[in-house]
């Protein structure tokens, strides 16, 4: 029968995997210990089995929190082991994820951002709803990993320690594992940080791999990677090809372009699947990965740095190593504020260790790294934990919410004082905070929405200027997943007459508006929809990912009592007071040359070519980021009158300590 055929399978592959033989030993130690760090190669089975080996051998009786920094490693894995289990997602097997979430009353063992997890501790400080914590990819040390992992820390003290027994507790009533993953071997520090908590090393399977680099640097690492899969393809043995590069927008143009190639292949060649894998991948998409290609067909999967540890794809021999990745960092201003960026950088020595890893695990591989061995043995071993090069207005604000200031938590690694300043600020502008750095009743409604602080403090302005149903919309747009324009610059022209149409002499924010009106108007027939979305080149995915974020919104403000339908019609000036109000403190004014200035910081910001402002010289204008090639450009973008920033801005000191 096909369906037991199936489980055997599953049933089979778990036990082949090389973690299965230290099942015993790894149930034993995390039954005895508050704490345990394992390590172990990926690939090895500890995401998708220990949760399995903790329920199944009745160590843990409650409910186990298993945390992933990226949504789509979140919902897969939640996937893959509810087959496991046999069970449909969402029964015995749950992920919660930002503005989607597949769990219920039987779910015991939840994969959830480590963001969600955060969140969660609003309502439930000491996470007491789950007898397990695990927090997985920890050597990422994303900003929200470190967050969890002190916050752990704190709640261990009081649910397993002398707190519990101080308060009158039965200390052992509701106690907490903790089990912290990595897969680099810097266990120590997470050991130290945890009172020398007991470390377990995982062995993994793991084949010789050949690497070689190119001679001279590449400077179009998209173009290389063209040449170098098809050198693969045409001259070696079969196996699939795995390409790591830094974003969605290098993933989707190198998979038209090896379509293209490959369609005008001799007759003959082997066929190519293509598969892409990314962050915002929607989850009917995310399978197909898995799937492997049919005999005598190879598969090449093109995929972010979340192909590097997070999740193993089977069947890769060969890896392309483009070396490059994104990453958020600070930019520094000579005075004033600096902003947040996303950087294609050049990847860590780890990573490319990582990357090559991948070509091994079945076999014999291979890796080409488009770099020179120069270039790697110049890059850093790892890199620096996000907390410290990333803004913390957010995390901040999270942490004032459970009662936790930020000054007497104890961190791995600690923010310095001028990164913590400068969030303190924000949030005191924002009005989040009051000047004794006390938490406002505004700031506590801002934390309710999962979106960032600034985002918020846009949503709640829309209340007292009555327009918070077109705010809705712009935020959904704002939060979704892929960019509503295309943002290749041979789509561009396309997209800048659909934008003509849609356009609105204010810039982005109110032309999103306008295309998302169209679209609600446009009916509920989803063929139609996607036959309007392509002829007016906008995305359907944006639309779609926004509309669903705005039902959501649209929820949570019932919840609170806010009257989400309120609207100021075909005026714009609400909206963009509504919009100031959160953004002002990414506002830039006009320079003679053309250029803009921050007005609270000193960096020269240039209009993003995608943008509709981008021909136009408004005297004052806010964005929402700030991307950074060469040049710095700032990305949705609205003209506002400059008199704005006058009238709005309050005078930025620093707040006092009490
Ligand atoms: O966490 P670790 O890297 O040690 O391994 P894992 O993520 O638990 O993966 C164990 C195995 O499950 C690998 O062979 C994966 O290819 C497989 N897997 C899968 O087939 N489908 C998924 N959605 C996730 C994992
Ligand atoms: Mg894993």
């Amino acid at each position: 029968m096909a369906i037991s055929n199936k489980t055997t399978g599953i049933r089979q592959q778990r036990e082949q995997l090389p973690i299965a033989q230290g099942k015993d030993a790894i149930v034993r130690e995390i039954s005895t210990n508050d704490v345990t760090i394992v390590l172990g190669e990926t690939g090895s089975g500890k995401t998708t089995q220990i949760p399995q080996y903790l329920i199944e051998s009745n160590v843990i009786n409650g409910r186990i929190a298993v945390t992933q920094p990226r949504r789509v490693a979140a919902t897969s894995l939640a996937a893959r082991v509810s087959q496991e289990q046999g069970k449909p997602l969402g029964s015995l097997v749950g992920y919660s994820v930002r503005f989607d979430e597949k769990s219920s009353h039987a779910t015991r063992i939840k994969y959830l951002t480590d963001g969600m997890l955060l969140r969660e501790m609003m309502s439930d400080p000491l996470l007491e709803r789950y007898s397990a914590v695990i927090v997985d990819e920890a050597h990422e040390r994303t900003l929200r990993t470190d967050l969890v992992l002190a916050s752990l820390k704190t709640i261990l003290k009081t649910r397993n320690g002398d707190i519990a027994k101080k308060a009158g507790k039965q200390v052992g009533e509701n106690p907490l594992k903790v089990v912290v993953m990595s897969a680099t071997l810097d266990a120590e520090k997470f050991s130290l940080f945890f009172d020398n908590a007991k470390t377990l090393y995982v062995k993994g399977r793991q084949h010789p791999v050949t690497i070689y680099y190119t001679t001279t640097g590449q400077t179009d690492y998209l173009d290389a990677a063209l040449r170098t899969f098809f050198q693969i393809h045409l001259d070696q043995p079969p196996g699939d090809v795995l390409i790591f590069l830094p974003g969605q927008e290098d993933i989707e143009n190198l998979n038209s372009s090896i379509r293209t190639h490959a369609a005008r292949l001799p007759i003959g060649s082997p066929d190519i699947v293509v598969r892409t894998l990314y962050a915002s991948l929607p989850n009917e998409y995310q399978s197909k990965v898995f799937t492997p290609a049919p005999q005598g067909v190879r598969k090449c999967i093109l995929a972010t740095n979340i192909a590097e540890t997070s999740i193993t794809i089977p069947g890769v021999k060969y890896v392309i190593d483009t070396g490059k990745h994104k990453e958020k960092r600070h930019i520094s201003a000579a005075k004033g504020r600096g902003a947040d960026a996303l950087l294609t950088v050049d990847i860590t020595k780890s990573s490319a260790v990582q990357r090559a890893g991948r070509a091994g695990r079945e076999g014999r591989g291979f890796c080409y790294r488009l770099y020179t061995e120069e270039s790697f043995n110049k890059m850093p071993l790892s890199s620096e934990p996000e907390i410290l090069r990333t803004d913390l207005t957010t995390a901040l604000l999270q942490l004032k919410c459970v009662g936790q200031d930020m000054e007497d938590i104890d961190f791995m690694d600690r923010p310095d004082d001028v990164a913590f300043h400068s969030s303190l600020q924000t949030l005191l502008f924002l009005g989040a905070l009051d000047r004794h750095r006390g938490l406002t009743e505004l700031g506590r409604q801002m934390a309710a929405f999962p979106l960032d602080s600034e985002y918020s403090a846009i949503m709640l302005a829309s209340i007292s200027f009555r327009c918070t149903s077109e705010i809705l919309a712009i935020l959904s747009l704002m939060s979704a997943s892929s960019p509503l324009f295309p943002d290749s610059s041979t789509e561009r022209e396309a997209a800048s007459e659909v934008r003509a149409k849609f356009g609105h002499a204010s810039g982005d924010h109110i032309t999103w508006l306008n295309v998302m009106r169209a679209y609600d108007e446009y009916g509920t027939h989803s063929a139609d929809r996607r036959a309007w979305c392509r002829a007016n080149f906008v995305s359907e995915r944006a639309l779609r990912d926004a509309s669903d974020i705005r039902r959501q919104l649209q929820d949570m403000c019932e919840k609170v009592g806010i009257d989400w339908q309120v609207s100021a019609g075909q005026d714009v000036a609400p909206i963009l007071q509504s919009l100031a109000k959160g953004l002002l403190l990414r506002s830039a004014l006009l320079r003679p040359d053309g250029t803009y200035k921050q007005s609270f910081g000193s960096l020269e910001i240039r209009i993003h070519p995608g943008s509709a402002l981008a021909d136009r010289r408004s005297p004052a204008i806010v964005y929402n980021e700030l991307v950074t090639t060469t040049r710095t450009y700032a990305r949705g973008v609205s003209a506002i009158p400059k008199a704005y920033i006058a009238s709005l801005s309050i005078p930025i000191d620093a707040p006092q300590t009490t």
